[in-house]
């Protein structure tokens, strides 16, 4: 797939889009630092340019023919980490929804913090991509169980010209692992046992083990561990390493077991070992004190899913935790990207969200024949390639227009078309929060009770 990412940053959904298979063949980014290193990493076919120019800027990519347009627009007026106040980097937005429904690629996949699922640029955005006639999939995923070692959520709108609603969910969602990546899982077993996740958020633990996935990777990596920060009693290195660091008052000892009382909290109690405290420890201390490490700049690329021969460059190291910080993680992006294409490929169809059966049963449809009708769905939707159609009359239009659909007997033809007609009538009842349908058979005719027998 042609494929034009916008706010591309340093490279990371591309990396990932590439590494499913996707033909990137032109990225924007409006900071010169971020276009820098992505020409360093992924590719020549990038520039420099600021995309609220609509005027210049959809033109440019009409001419290039995307058959999908991706891109993250700036989250900081959405972030928790921000000023949650929406300003111009928020109508960037908006100018992601603009430039998708004016060039109408056939796919479109957008990134943002989850906050901005209720922001209203996104809800005027949804409004411009809804008019432009795509089906949309708003998905909130958790990057760890999308091979990234890091607890990261994300919102994820993919969308597709002509679907209905909801039409690569059921897909996203069996695509995740069974259980969230761990650090251990990524850097084997030389990584330490508790690694120290600087946050200025009075609700968040600092210190996170190695058998979890890490936070959100966020640019205030490289600040140290604030003096006033209270350890979160989930603080992974109190409960593997079993001791705690308590700045010690005069000569007494700076760790404690968790076995035994914490000495008088003092203003200081919270302090991280000082390197004073460090070069000198209390000789009965029963651990080192410094038994939780800082990340590294590499390993919190890696974490952000980036490969570990990834060159950053920047005169500012702040400029390339921003970068690594902003990124979409590769390996999610690739995840995202495979479902895309095995759907484009016809290989997987869209599962039946909420309970179709239970609502076919209540209308009178006895078990057996609800099943049939599940059934019938399932093999229109293989027939349409997995693909599903906002218009029922468009849906099975298209239907009608497939071969394989031609050679099937008249009365087979009249159960497929029968099922789609249902299944949308129980989408629009669960919508109008409705449980009554229109029409529904009480009793399926004979030949479709056979013929979904032996699909079955
Ligand atoms: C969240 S980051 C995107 C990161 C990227 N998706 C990745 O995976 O590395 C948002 C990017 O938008 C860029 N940006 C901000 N305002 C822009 C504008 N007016 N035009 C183009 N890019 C802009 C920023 O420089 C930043 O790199």
């Amino acid at each position: 797939m042609r494929t034009v990412e916008l706010f591309c940053g340093a490279g990371g959904m591309s990396r990932g889009l590439i590494d499913a298979g996707f033909d990137v063949v032109q990225a924007y980014d409006a900071w010169p630092v971020a276009v820098e290193n992505y020409r360093r990493n992924i590719g020549p076919h990038v520039r420099q340019a600021d995309l609220s120019d609509l005027l210049s800027i959809i033109p440019e990519i009409a001419r290039l023919e995307p058959d999908l347009i991706c891109g993250g627009p700036p989250c900081q007026d959405y972030s928790l980490a921000g000023v949650r106040q929406e300003g111009a980097r928020a109508s960037l937005t908006v100018a992601f929804a603009i430039i998708v429904a004016a060039v109408r690629p056939a796919w479109f996949i957008m990134e943002n913090v989850t906050q901005a699922a209720k922001s209203s640029a996104w809800l005027e955005a949804r409004s411009i991509l809804k008019k432009a006639g795509y089906g949309l999939s708003e998905s909130k995923l958790n990057a760890s169980y999308y091979q990234t070692a890091q607890s990261r959520r994300r919102l994820f709108v993919c969308g597709r010209l002509g679907e209905r609603d909801g039409f690569l969910q059921s897909a996203i969602a069996g695509a995740a692992s069974a259980r969230p990546m761990t650090l251990r899982d990524l850097f084997g077993q030389s990584v330490p046992e508790g690694i120290n996740f600087p946050t200025r958020m009075p609700d968040r633990r600092s210190v996170w083990g190695a058998g979890e996935p890490a936070p959100t990777i966020r640019c205030s990596l490289d600040r140290p561990i604030p003096s006033t920060y209270v350890p979160h009693p989930n603080d992974a290195a109190l409960i593997e390493n079993g001791f705690v660091f308590s700045r010690p008052v005069r000569n007494s000892r700076g760790v404690r077991s968790v076995d035994e009382p914490f000495p008088t909290v003092t203003r200081t109690s919270w302090e991280r070992p000082a390197p004073k405290y460090l070069g000198n420890p209390h000789p009965d201390d029963p651990v080192p004190a410094g038994t939780t490490a800082r990340l590294t700049r590499e390993q919190a690329s890696r974490i952000q899913g980036f490969p570990g021969d990834w060159q950053w460059i920047a005169t500012a190291q702040r400029d390339i935790l921003q970068m690594i910080a902003n990124a979409v993680p590769a390996p999610l992006a690739k995840a995202i990207g495979e479902v895309i294409l095995m759907r484009e490929r016809g290989e997987t169809a869209p599962a039946i969200e909420g309970r179709f059966l239970d609502w076919l049963c209540q209308t009178g449809c006895r078990r057996a024949t609800a099943r049939n009708v599940k059934a019938n769905v399932g093999r229109a939707r293989r027939l349409l390639g997995g693909r599903t159609f906002a218009d029922v009359a468009v849906e099975i239009a298209a239907l009608e227009a497939v071969n394989e659909f031609a050679a099937l007997s008249k009365g087979t033809k009249s159960d497929l078309r029968q099922a789609l007609r249902l299944l949308h009538q129980f989408e629009e009842a669960k919508r109008s929060k409705s449980r009554r349908p229109r029409a529904v058979p009480s009793q399926a005719p004979e030949h479709e009770t056979e013929q979904f027998a032996k699909a079955a």
